[in-house]
């Protein structure tokens, strides 16, 4: 049965960009300090593109996963990608992937625009992609952001919490495990959004609007109370139909404190989540699949172990997965 058919992580890789901003950098430019930052968020560092792309890190993410995964570029057959930071919104990123990584042209590539939450959406487009196209073997799914480029610096509010990032995966289906599924999405404009600055070109429009900074605006409080509730009970929900909690866990890193209370209401051990959010900040669809390579090279997770990948953030918008390693 393909419903619940499991997944296989051939790989995995990521890449931040090489400039590193501290706490204490950010205080130089909005008034925050840094124990303010580490004490409500857990943040230390983020790193901030100044000169590399988007498709440049996540060309060097999916490159790593490639090369774990021990398959030709050949071999894939459908490309994912998770961003709201494209560099251009046409072509699509995953198309430049297609290019730059010599996939063929029988991939299947587009992206997924669901803020935080794209990684898990974009995963779990893919294995459905590979349930109903036998032909196709393999899906790289990426998770990438820019998050400098929509950030507002004279907002002490947000700016201290974005970082830049990519991060990449290698799937396979595994019809040895089992995959359950769980998602969600409650739209809103008030607590978490971006405009499009369009400058509306059209010589004939008679209501012409004034274009908005295409800036991240966040109601912090209400956005934390919202990611709190999503991603205990969609941990919940996965749990009740896997039978059992995973052995780790691995969220959306947009609050340290976000994911100790999720896992004091689920009494689960904190020791299952990880947590790196002190190195790269808030990544959103990047931080998910930055952490799973941690994971993976650092062996903290094993083959065999189970995992739940739960992301949360802008639409509103929540997805968890579960699966084996
Ligand atoms: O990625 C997807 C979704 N995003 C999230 O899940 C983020 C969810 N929200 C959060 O993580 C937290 O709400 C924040 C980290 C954004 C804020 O933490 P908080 O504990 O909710 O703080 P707050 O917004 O209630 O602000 C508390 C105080 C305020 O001062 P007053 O009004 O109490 O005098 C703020 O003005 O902290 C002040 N403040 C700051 N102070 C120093 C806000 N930002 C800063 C700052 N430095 N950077």
């Amino acid at each position: 049965m393909k419903e619940h058919m499991g997944i296989r992580l051939c790989g995995t890789g990521s890449c931040v960009p090489a400039q590193t901003v501290t706490n204490d950098d950010m205080a130089k430019i909005v008034d925050t300090n840094d124990t303010w930052i580490r004490t409500r968020t857990g943040i230390e560092n983020r790193h901030f593109a100044d000169g590399e792309t988007n498709l440049t890190i996540t060309r060097k993410a999916a490159e790593q996963a490639i090369a774990m995964a021990g398959i030709a570029p050949s071999e894939i057959g459908v490309v994912v990608s998770a961003t709201i930071t494209g560099d251009t919104l046409v072509p699509s990123l995953a198309c430049l992937l297609q290019r730059d990584l010599g996939l063929p042209e029988t991939v299947f590539a587009f992206d997924v625009g669901a803020a935080c939450t794209g990684f898990l959406f974009a995963l779990h487009t893919a294995r459905s992609l590979l349930c109903t196209m036998p032909e196709k073997r393999y899906a790289l799914v990426t998770g990438s952001e820019l998050l400098s480029r929509i950030t507002n610096f004279t907002d002490r509010n947000t700016c201290v919490l974005f970082g830049d990032g990519a991060g990449a995966a290698v799937i396979c289906l595994n019809p040895e495990t089992a995959y359950y599924f769980d998602c969600g999405a409650q739209g809103n404009t008030e607590v978490l959004y971006c405009p499009r600055n369009y400058e509306l070109p059209n010589p004939f429009a008679q209501n012409p609007s004034e274009p908005e900074q295409q800036q991240v605006h966040m109601e912090g409080r209400a956005v934390y109370t919202f990611a709190v509730q999503a991603i205990a009970g969609s941990i919940r929900r996965t749990a009740e139909q896997a039978g059992g909690f995973p052995d780790h866990y691995i969220c959306h890193q947009a609050n340290a404190r976000i994911i100790q209370t999720a896992a004091k209401q689920l009494k689960e051990p904190l020791e299952k989540f990880f947590l790196d959010i002190e190195k790269y900040g808030n990544t959103s669809a990047a931080s998910i699949p930055l952490a799973l390579d941690d994971c993976v090279r650092s062996g903290k997770i094993h083959r065999g172990e189970t995992l739940m990948l739960s992301g949360f953030g802008g639409g509103l918008s929540y997805g968890t997965a579960y699966f084996t390693f």
